[in-house]
């Protein structure tokens, strides 16, 4: 039986985490249990930085961005030396479960802290919407938002000085939030990771979107995939139409998770505790047509991403 269980925010943070915590220790308190909550991640887990807190400690961290509990990139969590040294600062409080709250990163470390005999369960959080196995991160509607926002305003200058803009989004090798902000303001190019385009098609698109009379034409990347400040020279030079770049950057992390995350969070929250006093152990929770479910977290982390040509499609249909 489990009687003490922990909480962590680990990887990139992503806004809808607090919403999360906040359920997972109300539900955890309302069930028997005591809920602790581990400051920067796995890190702090290494270092022993926990607390036992109370529902009055969560009450109000729902509508504030970031993780109220920290995050930390801690590479070193892969030695099983520095595992072990967590694991001692569990036992020595006894804690005898983990809830780990992040990406497929975090979910690795998870995972192998199931093999060394700590039940965990992971959810979902990251804007990236990466993770193979649900519909839905929590993070992922927020930073879509702010990224559609980001370019309606893009698009307002452009159309003033008849430019086109470049603008990269996040997603590191995931296209989610780029192919869905094209979608969502009519972006007239869109280059993803599963549907990448040459730098040669990007500018032969641009030149056909001014052809057709676009005054501002919007370009729609995702990280990682070009120089764009380059490009933006590039396709200046080779078709005169004044062009610029805008890496929007670490914004799309930030800000107070809309509605749709917190509600989410709050459910797969909830849900992670019934799981693990159901006895689950080294599950993730995921969110598939609009059902919570889980699935064995090393599946997850190893699963493979489901095809984007439905979306991609509707892209072309509606840009
Ligand atoms: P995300 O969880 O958002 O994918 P990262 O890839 O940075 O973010 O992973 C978050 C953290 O998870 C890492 O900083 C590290 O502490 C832990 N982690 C990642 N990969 C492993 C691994 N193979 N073994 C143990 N821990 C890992
Ligand atoms: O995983 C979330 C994310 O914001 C990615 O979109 C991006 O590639 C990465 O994290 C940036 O990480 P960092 O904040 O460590 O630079």
């Amino acid at each position: 039986m489990i009687k003490k269980i922990a909480i962590l925010t680990s990887g990139g943070d992503a806004p809808g985490m607090n919403s999360a915590i906040s359920a997972l220790v109300d539900t955890a308190i309302s069930k028997g249990l005591e809920p602790y909550l581990v400051y920067e991640g796995y890190k702090g887990l290494t270092q022993g930085n926990f607390k036992k807190v109370s529902k009055h400690d969560v009450k109000l961290i729902s509508p504030l961005g970031g993780t109220a509990i920290y995050s930390a990139r801690f590479p070193e969590f892969a030695d099983v030396e520095v595992r072990k040294k967590a694991l001692e600062k569990m036992h020595n409080e006894g804690i005898d479960a983990l809830v780990v709250i992040g990406g497929d990163g975090s979910y690795m470390g998870a995972s192998k802290l199931t093999e060394m005999g700590i039940k965990t369960i992971g959810l979902p959080g990251t804007i990236d919407n990466d993770i193979s196995s649900t519909d839905l991160t929590i993070g992922f509607q927020t930073a879509l938002n702010t990224l559609v926002e980001a370019i309606d305003k893009i698009r307002d200058t452009a159309e003033s000085h008849e430019r086109a803009i470049i603008v990269e989004a996040m997603g590191r090798y995931c296209g989610d939030l780029a192919i869905n902000a094209a979608i969502a303001t009519n972006a007239e190019v869109l280059s993803v990771p599963e549907r990448k385009l040459e730098e040669s098609e990007i500018i032969s698109k641009i030149q056909e979107a001014r052809d057709h009379k676009n005054r501002s034409i919007i370009i729609v990347v995702t990280e990682e995939m070009y120089d764009v400040n380059a490009l933006a020279k590039k396709v200046q030079a080779e078709t005169g139409i004044d062009t610029r770049a805008n890496i929007i950057g670490h914004m799309q992390r930030g800000g107070s998770p809309i509605a749709q995350d917190r509600i989410l969070a709050s459910q797969m929250g909830a849900y992670a505790i019934e799981r693990l006093m159901d006895g689950e152990n080294g599950v993730a929770v995921n969110i598939v047509d609009n059902k919570l479910n889980t699935k064995n977290i090393l599946d997850v982390v190893k699963m493979e991403r489901a095809s984007k040509d439905k979306l991609l499609n509707e892209y072309d249909l509606t840009k």
